[in-house]
């Protein structure tokens, strides 16, 4: 199959690209290459002749035209997104246009396309989406495909509208859309603004170690990979017009998260310094003595987790990484790659707290 896989060059999308290139298919990666965005992500597959780069911006549908005119994708998968809560809290703009007005421009090319090409039955139009437009859970529960649309941050709300758009346009006009709903992922090549890595990165630099509010949060994590595997899985074999919950049946809450991540690095790259309550003379230095809890992200949300029964049932998928194993390749990643995170720690607002204003 030919994809064009909008926003390639982007944690999930870069994974999806590789992935998507080692199971034989041929790629079109489309980005507008945002401060998110790094080409490196993809470096191993550039120079496959199966393998194209598309500078574009989904904002601009006469290039969207242009793309799909030139290279006739089989299936698009959609990623492109603004992605960090806490830029949306700042600065929702950016969100609004290129989560929804960018995701209307895909789906209108798209749907030119599709009908130009006399609306082939196997086209699919693939929307990649989050689990926090269900808001957020209790104690327990679980979200599943049918559980009301809850949204509570900027960002949560621009996907929520893409959401709804995306289904607008296989009710409306027929398009043959799959879409799927995925849970905090992790893994090599997460951008250093997101939790695993900043935590990570700010152990090595001897930085506090910020732990919003008092760490209590859940979230069900993925390792990226399984996310890319799921994603092509769905592409494949999903029914269209039905969406996906995506989980990795690995709960935590972030205090613990950060505490795995600090015994993980306490083995591989022991401490030599002490610091926090060590250097006070009481333990052993640990990366956990460098645990600070900073004030809480306006409306965090406490809990998600997926029921992941549908995916399971009909599609035959389940993660094959557990958080353990997970974060330990995680770690040994960002220890093996400092070139890569480096070079993106100069990016604006990179390391700075963002998304604490009221
Ligand atoms: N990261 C997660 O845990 C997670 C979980 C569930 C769903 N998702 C969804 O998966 C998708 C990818 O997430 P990610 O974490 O890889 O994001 P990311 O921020 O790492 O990458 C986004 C990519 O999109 C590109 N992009 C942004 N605006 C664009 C525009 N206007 N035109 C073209 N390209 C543009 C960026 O340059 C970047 O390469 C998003 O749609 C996100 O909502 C992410």
């Amino acid at each position: 199959m030919k994809l064009l896989v909008t926003g390639g060059a982007g944690f999930i999308g870069s994974a999806v690209v590789r992935q998507a290139i080692a199971q034989g298919h041929h790629v079109v990666n489309l980005d507008a290459l945002t401060y998110a965005a790094c080409l490196e992500n993809v470096a191993s597959v550039a120079d496959n002749p199966a393998y194209v780069f598309e500078h574009a911006d989904i904002r601009d549908r006469a290039a969207l035209d242009r793309v799909f005119a030139s290279h006739k994708p089989d299936a698009v998968m959609h990623l492109a997104a603004e992605s960090h809560v806490d830029r949306s809290i700042d600065g929702p703009g950016d969100f609004i246009e290129t989560n929804i007005t960018g995701t209307y421009h895909l789906l209108e090319a798209a749907r030119s396309f599709w009908t130009a090409q006399g609306k082939p039955e196997g086209f699919r139009f693939h929307h990649i989406s989050t689990d926090e437009v269900f808001g957020s859970l209790g104690a327990t529960g679980q979200f599943t495909e049918t559980t009301p649309y809850d949204p509570r941050s900027p960002y949560s709300a621009s996907k929520a509208a893409s959401d709804h758009l995306v289904r607008a346009w296989a009710e409306t006009y027929g398009l043959p859309i799959v879409m799927t709903n995925c849970s905090n992922n992790y893994g090599p090549y997460h951008f250093p603004e997101k939790l695993i890595p900043v935590v990570i990165l700010n152990a090595l630099a001897g930085k506090d170690i910020p732990v919003y509010g008092v760490g209590e949060n859940v979230r069900d994590w993925l390792y990226v990979e399984d996310h890319a595997d799921a994603l092509l899985t769905v592409l494949a074999k999903g029914a269209v017009g039905r969406s996906y919950n995506i989980g990795g049946e690995n709960e935590a809450k972030n205090i613990d998260i950060v505490r795995m991540i600090c015994a993980i690095l306490d083995t591989k790259k022991p401490k030599t310094t002490p610091s926090g309550s060590a250097a006070a003379g009481h333990d052993k230095p640990s990366y956990a003595d460098q645990i600070t809890f900073v004030t809480d992200r306006p409306g965090h949300d406490l809990r998600y987790a997926i029921d992941p029964t549908r995916i399971a049932t009909e599609l035959g998928w389940r993660p094959s990484v557990t958080l353990e194993e997970g974060l330990e390749k995680t770690v040994q990643w960002y220890l093996d790659n400092e070139d890569w995170w480096r070079a993106l720690q100069t990016r604006d607002g990179v390391g700075e707290r963002l998304g604490a204003r009221p």
